[in-house]
């Protein structure tokens, strides 16, 4: 290289500023320049806040994904002998749905690379509910990860610093610029890292509402659109279904509590939220990997996708027949009338359990396993003054008035039941 760099970081803000599409190779230049840390975070920060105030075409979106992908390395699975599926979350309340389909997908011989994250904030990280088993190991080699697929077929992994290394930068520049929200942002940032991951399918959640990225059905349906786009122009066969995150999914919020109730859902029993998107998810990745037919729900009921579960906690050191953490403390909440619940929402309720415990508000920051909140009720359902509500469990009872505080009015109680909503609203397809 001559070490003469062949665009201009202001030229490139200027474009998006003034709504201008940006050619391929600028913005190329851009990502690469801001990896090489050439490009700086306030000149990134801007472009960042163009991009939402004025958006990006699909084309700008996937040169920007590509770019990303090409910061870091590209793994495959293409010497597996199996095919290999994924799902991507864009995370709730509740939202445990990881633990019982990635076993219960690899039951059927198909191999699911789940490499996932910490929880930051109310929304839990699927690493951190694992932690709560004794002995569970996140950190895989790449060696270990394939080795695993090739005999479990489920592994839930930390994802390597090696995968879209562009993306890890900009994504904490976002967190504190306000600049999460642009989809083109979050579709790049999403797909980058699940294409490189080298999945030969992936099915998206998409969620909205309250405990939702995307408050707005509309703009979670554009999110969904996009990303479905970027991969199957990408090679990656991709689905996505839009579901419903009003209200938590299940009855557990936490980490150790989320686990125990994921395996109710492996033993053939568990929350009807829990188990129809579990059933939904797993019915997606199955098509997409060969066996529309697959019978799920029998693999859930005799057995099989939890002797893939064991399997899969013993590979990684955790004992799946040790006992999980239990809180010192907890407190119940009971109805103060009778009536039916008629709403009972997930952002207070996520932010409640963070409170005590269960999230970080620091990316170093340890978590309290054994911290959060069991559900007694849900939406629908008829309570007698005086009968449990939820009850919130932490290691020290002086975190209650806070978590408390959190779910004031958050929850009703009335006369009149809620009209139904479907969990699983839309299906989107490319
Ligand atoms: N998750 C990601 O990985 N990136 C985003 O931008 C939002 C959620």
């Amino acid at each position: 290289m001559s070490g003469v760099e062949a665009f201009d970081a202001v030229d490139v803000i200027r474009a998006k500023r003034d709504g201008e599409a940006v050619p391929e190779d600028a913005l190329r230049w851009m990502i690469d320049a801001y990896t090489r840390e050439y490009v700086s975070d306030a000149q990134m920060a801007a472009f960042a806040m163009a991009v939402l105030l004025n958006g990006m075409e699909r084309s700008e979106i996937r040169v920007m994904t590509d770019a990303m992908i090409a910061s870091g390395e590209r793994m495959s699975f293409a010497g597996l002998g199996k095919t290999t599926v994924d799902k991507h979350s864009t995370g709730g309340v509740g939202d445990k749905i990881t633990l019982p389909l990635a076993p219960l997908v690899a039951s059927f011989g198909v191999a699911v690379p789940q490499l996932s994250g910490r929880g930051l904030g109310h929304t839990g990280g699927t690493l951190d509910k694992l932690e709560s088993i004794p002995g569970w190991r996140a950190a895989l080699s790449n060696e270990e990860l394939t080795a695993q697929l090739a005999s479990v077929g489920a592994v839930i992994c930390a994802a390597g610093s090696g995968l879209a290394p562009a993306d890890k930068r900009l994504y904490a520049l976002r967190d504190v610029t306000g600049t999460v929200e642009a989809i083109p942002l979050i579709a790049s940032s999403i797909m980058s890292k699940k294409i490189a991951e080298g999945t030969a399918a992936l099915v998206l959640d998409v969620k909205f509402g309250s405990g939702a990225f995307m408050r707005d059905v509309d703009r979670a349906r554009e999110l969904a659109r996009t990303m479905v786009a970027l991969g199957t122009d990408s090679g990656v066969a991709t689905t996505a279904l839009l579901t419903d995150m009003n209200t938590p999914l299940g009855f557990a919020i936490g980490n150790a509590n989320e686990v125990r109730e994921s395996v109710e859902v492996l033993a053939g029993g568990g929350p009807a939220d829990v188990v129809e998107l579990t059933l939904a998810l797993a019915r997606e990745m199955l098509a997409l990997a060969g066996l529309p037919d697959a019978d799920v729900e029998g693999a859930l009921r005799d057995g099989r996708a939890m002797d893939t579960w064991r399997a899969m906690i013993r590979a990684q050191d955790g004992d799946p027949d040790a006992a999980l953490p239990v809180a010192r403390e907890t407190h119940t909440v009971t109805a103060s009338r009778s009536g039916v619940v008629s709403r009972l929402e997930a952002l207070p309720f996520g932010i409640a359990a963070w409170r005590l415990g269960a999230g970080r508000a620091r990316a170093q920051d340890p978590v309290v396993h054994a911290a959060g909140i069991d559900l007694h009720v849900k939406p629908g359902d008829t309570v007698a003054a005086g009968q449990p509500l939820f009850t919130l469990s932490a290691d020290d009872g002086a975190r209650f008035d806070r978590a408390l505080s959190a779910v004031d009015g958050a929850w009703e109680i009335s006369d009149e039941a809620p009209a139904a909503s479907p969990l699983v609203l839309e299906r989107i397809t490319a």
